[in-house]
């Protein structure tokens, strides 16, 4: 059985760990603080799952920083990703690494470094956007491949979420003062923190040979008090190397939240979202027909990660696909729209994307 570690025993860190115990492997979960490993036992789990799992080990990270991990999982604040994946990489390095959303901060440090040390050790290397692989996305990618709306015109993505809920699991944090939500140039805000509707709507116009996107345009609305400084809107429009144009909004205002992307095509349109209703993921579509159909996926909250953790069980046993909606270029791809979003509002300006530069903040170039 496989042998997991996974840094963080925090929100995350506690719901990798249950979808891996799901799967019969071992986990050891560790933490630079006591506290969080005193709550992962006393109190996340158990409350989450019904009762805690005597099999989890919980350590601190030196006490198993010399020890064989098949992968490793990074579940903690972004700030800390890029520092932790590469030791992790360079020390004992995993067959599998998976280092959470977002990446890392918008400043897009060591990302070359990243990827050299990810060509050295043949470690496969993926970003936490587990929404890609969620069932109602991979029967999303299969009407696509159908031809069901014709060629794409548009695609539109929004994540919009009051963070009320993040704070509701996180009941040790008073707000995001507490923590890096409270600070864009940590990864939090609206920008990194909902960075999953850049990622889907990078994921779908892949699938649909829309194209990378080249060009960002962005209006945040930015909460600068003097402690925190964060955006909590996060309003974008993007075009891509062949010409189309599409918008992406995150926020962390938003109630009830709304998570969804939408193609507009030729023959017809296609809908998903997550968390339609409180038990069900959805997807509404037409064809040319003009007939709208609803597909519901039930759910709970564990299969949001559940496809996430079947992609990675999957690569372990040594089938490594062609293409993974999770890779780890592709979760620089989503940092580098993010970053340019940022630069965008900053200089009141559009800011191109050159991939050719290199996959870093050279990168990037404000018109
Ligand atoms: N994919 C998703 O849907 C999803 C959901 C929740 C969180 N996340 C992401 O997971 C990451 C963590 O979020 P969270 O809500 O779990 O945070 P959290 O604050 O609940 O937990 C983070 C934990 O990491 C620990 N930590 C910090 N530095 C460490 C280090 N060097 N070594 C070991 N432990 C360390 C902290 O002590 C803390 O207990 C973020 O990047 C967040 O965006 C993703």
């Amino acid at each position: 059985m496989y042998k997991v570690k996974i840094f963080g025993a925090g929100s995350i860190g506690n719901h990798l760990a249950h979808g891996c115990r799901n799967k019969g492997w071992h986990v050891t979960i560790c933490d630079i603080d006591p506290a969080a490993l005193e709550r992962t036992k006393n109190e996340i789990y158990p409350q989450r799952y019904g009762s805690w799992d005597d099999e989890i080990r919980l350590a601190r990270p030196e006490e198993v920083e010399q020890e064989q991990f098949d992968l490793i999982i990074i579940g903690t604040p972004p700030d800390s990703h890029m520092a932790l994946a590469c030791r992790s990489l360079e020390n004992r390095p995993p067959r599998v690494l998976l280092i959470e959303k977002p990446l890392c901060t918008p400043s897009l440090e060591e990302t070359e470094r990243l990827l050299k040390l990810k060509e050295e050790t043949g470690t496969f290397v993926a970003v936490g956007y587990n929404h890609t692989l969620t069932r109602h996305s991979v029967r999303a990618v299969e009407l696509l491949s159908q031809d069901l709306i014709g060629g794409v015109i548009t695609i539109s993505a929004a994540f919009r979420e009051y963070w009320g809920g993040i704070f509701g699991a996180h009941p040790w944090l008073a707000g995001p003062q507490d923590s890096y939500l409270g600070y864009w140039n940590r990864g939090g805000g609206a920008g990194g923190e909902h960075s999953h509707a850049v990622n889907i709507w990078q994921h779908f116009a892949r699938l649909t040979g829309s194209g990378r996107i080249v060009e960002v345009s962005a209006m945040l609305d930015m909460v600068s008090d003097g402690t925190v400084d964060y955006d909590r809107l996060f309003l974008v429009n993007v075009k891509t190397d062949k010409g189309l144009v599409g918008s992406i909004i995150q926020d962390v205002v938003t109630e009830p939240p709304q998570k969804t992307a939408r193609l507009q095509g030729e023959k017809g349109f296609l809908e998903w979202w997550v968390n339609w209703d409180g038990g069900h993921d959805s997807l509404r579509y037409s064809g040319k027909d003009g007939k709208v159909q609803e597909e519901l996926f039930s759910k709970t909250r564990p299969d949001d990660f559940a496809g996430e953790i079947e992609h990675l069980g999957s690569i372990l046993e040594g089938n490594v696909p062609e293409f993974s909606p999770i890779s780890l270029e592709y979760g620089i791809e989503t940092m580098l729209v993010v970053s340019a979003a940022y630069k965008s509002h900053q200089h009141g300006k559009r800011v191109k994307i050159h991939y050719e530069a290199g996959l870093g903040p050279e990168a990037l170039e404000v018109e």
